[in-house]
């Protein structure tokens, strides 16, 4: 287990499969927030995605639950894995019923500490609509910069926005780290 100051991540359970459907296959907005649509799911065609998810190979998806006291509020993970590059692009997703708390944050941190400590990435990478301000406040507060921005390259909730992209580096994250 990865600790951070409020928040832990884990491996997910089976236990955690209620949480995770609701997060995302019940939430609309939250599943909007994250991937742009939402599309009603049987249980049955959530947990057949669950498993493909967990049952990601390593080398290219690496999946870890956000908990507050052993319980899942939300999913994080790394995914298109480039060891040769040391890259990999962040995915978050929390309970719409936790969202704004600092938590976001917390399990940001703690897993760029992970990523770049424990696992020697030198990058790691992630892309969100302009339009999400609350996931461009909690990633440039865990030391995301932004480095572009696709204009009016996609369609979200009513509207034309642009896709931006952000990243941090391992010196700099380790800068902001000796400095608070
Ligand atoms: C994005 C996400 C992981 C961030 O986690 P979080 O715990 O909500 O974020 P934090 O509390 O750490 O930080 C949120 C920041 O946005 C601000 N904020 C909160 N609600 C806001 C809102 N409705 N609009 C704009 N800013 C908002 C907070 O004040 C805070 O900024 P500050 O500390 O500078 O004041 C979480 O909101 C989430 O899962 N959202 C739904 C799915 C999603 O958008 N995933 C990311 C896809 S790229």
């Amino acid at each position: 287990m990865l600790q951070g100051e409020r928040i832990a991540l884990r491996p997910f359970r089976e236990s955690d499969f209620d949480a995770w459907y609701r997060l995302m296959a019940e939430d609309v907005e939250v599943s909007i927030a994250g991937s742009g649509t939402w599309l009603p799911q049987t249980v049955e065609a959530a947990r057949h995605r669950w498993h493909s998810i967990l049952d990601a190979s390593p080398d290219d998806r690496i999946n870890f639950a956000v908990t507050i006291d052993d319980r899942c509020i939300g999913s994080i993970a790394i995914k298109f894995i480039d060891r040769r590059s040391q890259n990999a692009w962040l995915a978050i997703v929390l309970d719409s019923t936790q969202l704004g708390q600092g938590y976001g944050r917390d399990a940001v941190n703690t897993l760029l500490r992970w990523a770049f400590m424990i696992e020697n990435f030198h990058r790691i990478s992630l892309d969100t609509w302009s339009t999400n301000e609350r996931a461009i406040r909690c990633y440039k507060a865990a030391g995301f910069v932004e480095e572009g921005r696709m204009r009016e390259a996609a369609w979200v909730n009513g509207q034309r926005v642009d896709i931006v992209e952000m990243g941090v580096l391992r010196p700099e994250w380790l800068e902001r780290q000796q400095r608070s």
